[in-house]
């Protein structure tokens, strides 16, 4: 099939490759020139596994190619896929400022049929709204140009975008006919063909699920942060518990682990412009609300914990840093924990060194306000005289590092663990003070 993607962010470009991958032919179209041009070259502007190797392999098989014109995008594909950004604006509602450029645009270009189809996260209604907006356009012309609009959210993580876009746990189809859940269905059969359901349902409750899905993910994660404050002062260890209610098939054991918090370009937004939409429709959405504060305050106790052991006086202090991306195996730090940890830290005179296997580049940006951090190349190199290590995203590198010659270079021997990442026991032996989340200190027989 003939398709385009509007938009080659990690949404677009992971999407963009895997429908090539699979035989179609694709046309990705972005309005960062710049991106584009690297990209012609084979050059990824984001980190995210094997997206490289499948990029190379279908600009060279010529099944992708790369755009800055809407124009030429719009006349190839018969299914224009749209998978923009959409952030959050300052009422906490989804910016859809791009969403509906795209709309106008592609209303201004349309020659011919094509199902346009929103992969973006957009709020309830968004879809009908681009119909408008295309359709208002086309009648500008003078023109009556038949097309489709159907919704299709987009379930991929970050860190395994192309594993998840390749093997899909299922695929969410809204539409206004059955002839669009057909051919969309026709586009996804290599995706599912192990039995992943492809769910058809209309562009409402489509638009909805995708919220649905991370609101839960998001208060899951809210709710055991809040467990793992309780075990803190019952003397209970939160990753025990967490392993005894994962093993129940009511719960499962994903999206429980405690932490300094979630971040990132979805979860956040996405229960913010919940929290909006159901206000806008006079609901009030009283616990996702909630999750947001738990989220916001899991970061400040993170911090209190890091100052009291100080005596609340970091000025001086140096800290090593490991992890800034908002999680492991990509480089994105959008609303990173990191990011408000090493502002905090640096604002009460503390230097921060900090390592990211990944997302040094992307950190040095976003954190170009904060006081003093440098950036190291290796995890080593950054604990060198530090009075404190402070880990906040869990790379695989961080989980069995060399102990002994983290002794040798640290001046203080403290890790503020802010994944749960190790044996709080083994650490103590090792003659670490290790403070981590919803963990006792205290010696058990159960280690
Ligand atoms: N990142 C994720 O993990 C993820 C997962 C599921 C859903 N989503 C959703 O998918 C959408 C895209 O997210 P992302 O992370 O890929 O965003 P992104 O910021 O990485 O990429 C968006 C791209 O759209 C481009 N763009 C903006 N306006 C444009 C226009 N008028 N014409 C052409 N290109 C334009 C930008 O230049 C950028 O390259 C968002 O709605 C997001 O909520 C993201």
């Amino acid at each position: 099939m003939r398709i385009s993607v509007i938009g080659v962010g990690y949404v677009g470009l992971v999407s963009g490759a895997c429908f090539a991958e699979t035989g179609n032919n694709v046309i990705c179209m972005d309005i960062d020139a710049q991106k584009i041009e690297r990209l012609k070259e084979g050059e990824i502007p984001i980190y995210e596994p094997h997206l490289e190797e499948i990029v190379k392999e279908n600009l060279k098989e010529g099944r992708l190619e790369f755009t800055s014109s809407v124009e030429e995008a719009v006349a190839h594909g018969f299914i224009v896929f749209v998978a923009v950004n959409t952030p959050q604006d300052e009422d906490g509602s989804a910016d859809l400022r791009y969403v509906l450029t795209v709309a106008r645009d592609i209303g201004r270009c349309i020659e011919k049929y094509r199902i346009v189809v929103i992969k973006s996260t957009v709020p309830v209604g968004t879809c009908e709204k681009v119909r408008d907006v295309i359709g208002t356009e086309i009648k500008k012309r003078g023109l009556d140009i038949p097309f489709d609009i159907a919704s299709n959210p987009e379930f991929l993580k970050e860190g395994m975008a192309v594993d998840d876009c390749m093997k899909p746990e299922r695929i969410i189809v809204g539409s206004e006919n059955s002839r669009v859940e057909e051919i969309l269905g026709e586009l996804y059969s290599p995706f599912v063909r192990t039995g992943a359901p492809f769910i058809g349902m209309d562009l409402r409750s489509s638009e909805m699920t995708k919220y649905t899905a991370n609101a839960m993910l998001a208060t899951r994660i809210s709710f055991m942060n809040q467990i793992a404050n309780v075990c803190d002062r019952v003397g209970a260890d939160v990753m025990k518990v967490m392993r005894g209610i994962g093993s129940d098939s009511r719960i499962g054991p994903k999206f429980l682990f405690p932490g300094v918090g979630f971040g990132g370009s979805c979860f956040p937004k996405d229960v913010r412009a919940l929290i909006k939409t159901s206000k806008d429709f006079g609901y009030d959405f009283s616990i996702l609300q909630q999750v947001m504060d738990v989220n916001e305050m899991q970061k400040v106790l993170f911090l209190d914990r890091i100052r009291a052991f100080y005596g609340n006086d970091l000025k001086g202090k140096k800290f090593a840093v490991w992890g800034l991306a908002f999680k492991p195996n990509t480089d994105d730090m959008r609303e990173a924990p990191s990011v408000y940890v090493i502002d905090e830290l640096t604002a009460e005179g503390a230097a921060c060194y900090a390592y990211d296997p990944k997302a040094t580049e992307t950190a040095a940006a976003a954190l170009k306000d904060c006081g003093p951090v440098r950036f190291g190349k290796n995890q080593y190199e950054v604990l060198e005289d530090a009075d404190g290590l402070i880990l906040l995203t869990e790379w695989l590198s961080f989980r069995e590092p060399d102990f002994d010659r983290m002794k040798s270079l640290m001046k203080g021997l403290v890790i503020f663990d802010g994944r749960n990442q190790y044996n709080p026991k083994t650490l103590a032996r090792l003659g670490f003070q290790y403070l981590c989340i919803g963990r006792p200190h205290r010696e058990s027989a159960h280690e």
